[in-house]
């Protein structure tokens, strides 16, 4: 063993000797990315191709599923200038609170850039600085049963009372019928990004304002934001499990997968997945778009994810081959077909093998452009704070510490000290 083990080192260490001498100038390019679904996956699928057209390799840093949770981390490391990550992939929103640590990448990528929704290059632009290219965009869904509902003759819901008394109706007929662990709405309450995102949607869809405007006004401390907030409450351990308040994407999906639910609210990653082999739902549900409030109209938050090079990192032009390969139209295909991962580039929209596969697809890009972007534009650095000090106060009344009028009073304080004179 132990010269087996010997001669293997010797050999590569000679083989990377030849490397260097001949000039050689492949590198590892880390990259650090969460862990939804098929995201690490994909990713490690990818550095094969990746070193196949370029030689570099490519090491996955598996991070939490959470959005909140990546960030906390990111944002450390960033600080004390770590060197050993190349890569970020970036959360939509991170853009003004991370672009200090991030390089530009506007003028080492030129035409590149311009292949891609122009809102989307926007969002990711800080000052003039293009700080991560997008990879893929998210607006949710509301997926339904179709088995179930045209079993029981409804239409796909409307409006969120709509969503709540037929999700009530079916709950309760298949439970007397049987299906006793059946539930009639999933979706993401746990105290976290994914519920600023969830209770945006029940907000801006019945008139209540985005939380701060884009001229930084704060206007969350409105009656009609209350009474969605109230609505939802009203879910909890009725049509939705009492679990719920610490549920994120991937709980959501796990039990509507196993077929245990009427309705769930969820990202198109899910869409592929609930189609995939080891399924119970296959074939048995379709998507619409998330209900309005009464009055409004139906709003998705605007989500996706983009990556970032670090300026600490010691490998930055692997690094910039790296986010040029995977933000590439060819890259967004396989990814669009394999896992329905929203495209960034129009031109994808309209391909007929994505259209076929994954029809969703097709049918969201109406509903991403029109999507509702979270405040992070006008609350700049302190976006991360404004969210989660939202995300609290929702979290909260739905678990039933107090109404969400008197929550959303004193979130309104919080956050007109947190903005100081200017965001
Ligand atoms: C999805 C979205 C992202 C959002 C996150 C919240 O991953 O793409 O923008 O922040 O969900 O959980």
């Amino acid at each position: 063993m132990a010269v087996t083990y010997g001669l293997k080192s010797a050999l590569l260490a000679s083989v990377m000797c030849l490397a260097s001498v001949s000039g050689a100038l492949a590198d590892e390019v880390a990259v650090a990315s969460g862990s939804v679904g098929t995201d690490i996956q994909e990713l490690q699928e990818a550095g094969k191709r990746f070193q196949e057209q370029t030689g570099h390799t490519l090491k996955v840093v598996n991070m939490p599923a959470s959005s909140t949770d990546q960030f906390g981390q990111y944002r450390l490391w960033l600080a004390a200038g770590n060197a050993d990550i190349d890569v970020y992939r970036t959360d939509v929103i991170w853009a003004p609170q991370l672009a200090e640590h991030f390089i530009d990448l506007k003028p080492l990528l030129g035409d590149v850039v311009s292949k891609h929704f122009p809102a989307v290059i926007e969002s990711q632009t800080v000052d003039g600085k293009l700080v991560a290219l997008p990879t893929w965009a998210d607006a949710p869904a509301l997926y339904y049963r179709k088995d179930l509902l045209e079993k029981y003759g409804k239409e796909p819901p409307k409006t969120w009372s709509e969503l709540a008394a037929t999700a009530k109706e079916i709950q309760d007929k298949e439970r007397a019928g049987g299906a006793s662990d059946l539930w009639g709405y999933l979706f993401q309450a746990a105290p976290y990004e994914g519920l600023t995102c969830n209770a945006l949607e029940w907000i801006a869809s019945s008139g209540g304002g985005r939380i701060v405007e884009p001229d930084g006004t704060i206007s969350i401390n409105n009656p009609k934001a209350a009474a969605a907030i109230d609505a939802a409450k009203s879910w909890i351990g009725t049509i939705s499990p009492p679990g719920s308040l610490a549920y994120k994407e991937e709980d959501a999906r796990g039990v509507w997968q196993t077929g245990k639910a009427v309705f769930m609210r969820n990202w198109p990653y899910a869409y592929a997945l609930g189609n995939g082999g080891d399924s119970a739902i296959k074939g048995k549900f379709d998507v619409a778009p998330l209900p309005a409030g009464e009055g409004g109209s139906s709003s998705a938050t605007i989500g996706g994810w983009n990556v970032a090079v670090s300026k600490y990192s010691k490998h930055q032009d692997a690094a910039v081959a790296f986010v040029k390969f995977w933000t590439s139209e060819e890259e967004q295909k396989i990814r669009a077909l394999g896992n329905s991962r929203l495209p960034t580039v129009p031109s994808l929209y309209e391909d007929a093998e994505i259209k076929e596969k994954q029809p969703l697809i097709a049918r969201w890009q109406e509903v991403f452009l029109a999507a509702v972007p979270r405040p992070s534009a006008p609350t700049k650095a302190k976006y991360n704070e404004t969210s989660s000090e939202f995300w609290t106060a929702v979290n909260n009344t739905l678990a039933g510490n107090g109404d969400a009028a008197s929550n959303f009073k004193r979130l309104d304080a919080k956050l007109k000290r947190l903005k100081g004179k200017e965001w």
